[in-house]
């Protein structure tokens, strides 16, 4: 495990060059681990995502009774179908993972036993009603603080019944909850999203043979189960925006991003990028579990400004970070609109991208729905992670293209999603 600094010294505007492969995918791993728990049998799943919020899920698992174990640099869980899964004898802590809570309730949600789901001082914030309301709807005996809408949780499952679901909000961890619930339930369950967000569940929840059909923004799931697999998880494009976007801003660079997810809900920020005049190509060359992967090239050119709003928000909602520093240093002023969901995510990023974009001197203006962000010429500074693994990378990633040098506190907030980035930007930034 890496241990990680509290406190970051970047700085020399230097440019990203070689390759890269990077850890598996953070959406892709929770999901990956619970499938496997829910099958009967031996699965092998190798380039897991290495941060800390898959770990939570790992030990979650495990508390409910799953054999999870390292082999060899593969984790092999041993699962006996979702009736294998036992009451667990103490309280889930779910850490900083909105995924753990969020996705492992809609399981707890029909195993007839009590679960209690907490996390840290970030997580007990977000919203959760958003999956309990509709959890209990059909059937779920769930409590929290709030009538419900913070954690810590309860959740005492049993019977579901099959319903019909339409979205308040679109979100994955909503929508992929509702259907771990609809494999338990008693006929079809449908999920009806008011927009498009990442279909990880869907796509591999069919690979894996379950009985699940999507028609626009409508999931219907029958009762089934998913079988044991292998998978090589692709690397996190979340995290290659972070470099994609160093790159770019860096005169000089040309780096490859291989193996990474291109699975199209999630690498919006290419195109955004292609849109500000990156000099970007991303292509496909493969396929695991439904999931396509394949090769990300960038290198470093002059950027313009662009607007981010509509339904191409949620699938960039994760990478608006990295985009909010390739805009700070773009000709013009990006406007980023209909993204508040920003505010119910690690931190509240609207407000901690503002603050620390200014410290840079940028002029950023925060509104409800989002930034706009003027590009500038920055300064050195000292930043702050807010706790927040992306505001941490972000600021690293603008720290790194200034020629003065600054410092990013707090930088062991990282290791939620990816406790080696310093370490691989070392590697491409060294010449
Ligand atoms: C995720 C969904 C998104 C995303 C989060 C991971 C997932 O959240 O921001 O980092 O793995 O399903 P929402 O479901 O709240 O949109």
């Amino acid at each position: 495990m890496t241990v990680l600094p509290t406190e970051l010294v970047l700085g020399g505007a230097r440019a990203l060059r070689g390759t890269l492969r990077l850890p598996g995918d953070k959406s892709i791993s929770h999901r990956a681990l619970l499938f496997a728990a829910l099958a009967d049998g031996r699965s092998t799943i190798t380039n897991l995502a290495t941060g800390a919020d898959v770990r939570a899920t790992c030990a979650a698992l495990e508390q409910l009774g799953i054999g999870v174990k390292e082999r060899g640099g593969a984790v092999v869980v041993s699962g006996a179908g979702i009736d294998g899964w036992t009451e667990p004898g103490n309280v889930l802590d779910c850490e900083n993972s909105g995924t753990t809570m969020r996705v492992l309730s809609g399981v707890l949600a029909g195993r007839p036993f009590l679960s209690v789901l907490t996390g840290d001082d970030s997580l007990r914030q977000r919203p959760m009603a958003r999956v309990v309301l509709p959890l209990r709807s059909m059937g779920a005996v769930i409590d929290g603080r709030d009538n419900g809408d913070r954690a810590p949780l309860t959740i005492r499952g049993g019977a579901l019944r099959a319903m019909r679901h339409e979205l308040p909000v679109a979100s994955a961890q909503v929508k992929s909850a509702l259907v771990l619930a609809g494999l338990q339930a008693d006929g079809t369950t449908e999920i009806v999203s008011p927009g498009p967000s990442r279909d990880h569940t869907e796509r591999m929840l069919a690979a894996l043979g379950v009985a699940i059909a999507v028609e626009g923004l409508s999931v219907r799931v029958e009762p089934s189960a998913p079988q044991a697999f292998e998978l090589d998880v692709p690397g996190d494009p979340s995290s290659a925006a972070f470099f994609a976007v160093a790159a770019a801003i860096t005169p000089g660079s040309d780096l490859v991003l291989e193996g990474i997810s291109t699975n199209p809900s999630r690498v919006g920020f290419v195109a955004v990028l292609e849109r500000m005049g990156a000099d970007i190509a991303m292509r496909t060359t493969g396929e695991a579990c439904g999931e396509p992967y394949g090769e990300l090239r960038v290198r470093g050119s002059e950027l313009q400004a662009t607007t981010i709003e509509g339904d191409e928000v949620p699938n960039v909602i994760d990478e608006i970070p990295a985009l909010a520093v390739a805009a700070a240093f773009a000709d013009g002023v990006t406007d980023i609109r209909d993204a508040e969901e920003l505010v119910v995510k690690e931190s509240n990023r609207i407000g901690t991208l503002e603050q620390e974009l200014t410290q840079f001197g940028f002029a950023v203006e925060a509104r409800a729905d989002g930034l706009s962000i003027r590009g500038g010429r920055p300064q050195g500074a000292i930043l702050r992670s807010h706790g927040d693994h992306r505001i941490a990378m972000a600021a690293a990633v603008a720290a790194n293209a200034i020629d003065d040098e600054s410092t990013v506190r707090g930088w062991q907030a990282v290791g939620s999603s990816y406790p080696e980035f310093h370490e691989h930007l070392a590697r491409v930034t060294r010449q």
